[in-house]
């Protein structure tokens, strides 16, 4: 049971790789069956009822393919949809990921924060908690970014149109005193080299990849869960076209790579 069986990772798209990628790592012998929600990406402008239902979806699927955990690697539908996916699956081990809010209170020394992120998290209660919990005293400049999810999308991670698309908001939040950068999507580590030749090179630029892989190591482990040795796997599946997962994931994972589609019940 333990070999065979999975754990799921999801985002609406490709940008939950760049969580994937930490999991990895940190967990070389585990069969992961990454779930891309193609056919409705982005999430970021949608209502909280649609990435909600979309979240149940696949939840709901990862538990068909007796799934031992998994990893919501998406900040819009982990602030949209988390409590609801832990009442649906109590006995499921469901780790989400969040804006890293508290390591930029702690480094950031001008008390400005800059935070890019989608609509739907930037607007979340979930958000306004963790801002008003981790960084009371602590200036936050929001900045949504739906742009930087479609230039991963198209595989466009370099090139004047991106350079553009990704200076102008990351000059703004910098001219306006933020010495801290969060990175509060999960596309966007797959733009880093732009963000960071736009903020300058000192600038911390915040992600959550491996501290979320940390978390879920700890959480198998605790529950004698982990698989410790024996080659690991990854498989790929998409709601959308399976042959562009396949040449999107090929690379920004930097490997060939082939995909599946998720069964029709689940799209
Ligand atoms: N990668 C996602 C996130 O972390 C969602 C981006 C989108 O679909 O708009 O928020």
């Amino acid at each position: 049971m333990l070999s065979e069986s999975p754990i799921g990772v999801y985002d609406s798209g490709v940008g939950g790789l760049s969580v994937l990628r930490a999991i990895r790592d940190a967990l070389p012998h585990e069969r992961l069956l990454y779930v891309a929600d193609s056919a409705h990406v982005p999430y970021g402008e949608k209502s909280q009822d649609f990435v909600e239902r979309r979240a149940c979806a696949i939840a709901d699927y990862f538990v068909s393919r007796q799934a031992r955990a998994m990893v919501v690697a998406c900040n819009t539908a982990t602030a949209a949809a988390i409590a609801l996916l832990r009442r649906r699956h109590p006995g499921l081990v469901i780790i989400g990921v969040e804006p890293a809010i508290k390591p930029a209170a702690h480094l950031t020394h001008s008390g400005v924060v800059g935070v890019f992120a989608t609509t739907g998290t930037l607007a979340s209660p979930k958000f306004a908690a963790l801002v008003q919990r981790e960084a009371p005293e602590v200036r936050i400049l929001l900045r949504p970014c739906p742009q930087w999810v479609r230039l991963v999308e198209q595989g466009e991670l370099t090139g004047p149109d991106a350079e553009a698309a990704v200076r102008a908001p990351v000059t703004e939040l910098r001219q306006a005193g933020a010495d801290v950068l969060v990175l509060g999507c999960t596309h966007f580590p797959f733009l880093r080299d732009l963000i960071q030749a736009a903020a300058g090179p000192g600038v911390p630029l915040l992600e959550t990849g491996a501290p979320v892989a940390r978390w879920l190591r700890h959480q198998l482990q605790e529950r004698g869960l982990l698989r410790g040795e024996g080659a690991g796997a990854l498989l790929l599946e998409t709601t959308g076209a399976a042959d562009s997962l396949a040449a999107q994931a090929s690379r920004l994972l930097g490997q060939p790579l082939s995909a599946g589609t998720v069964p029709d019940a689940w799209r």
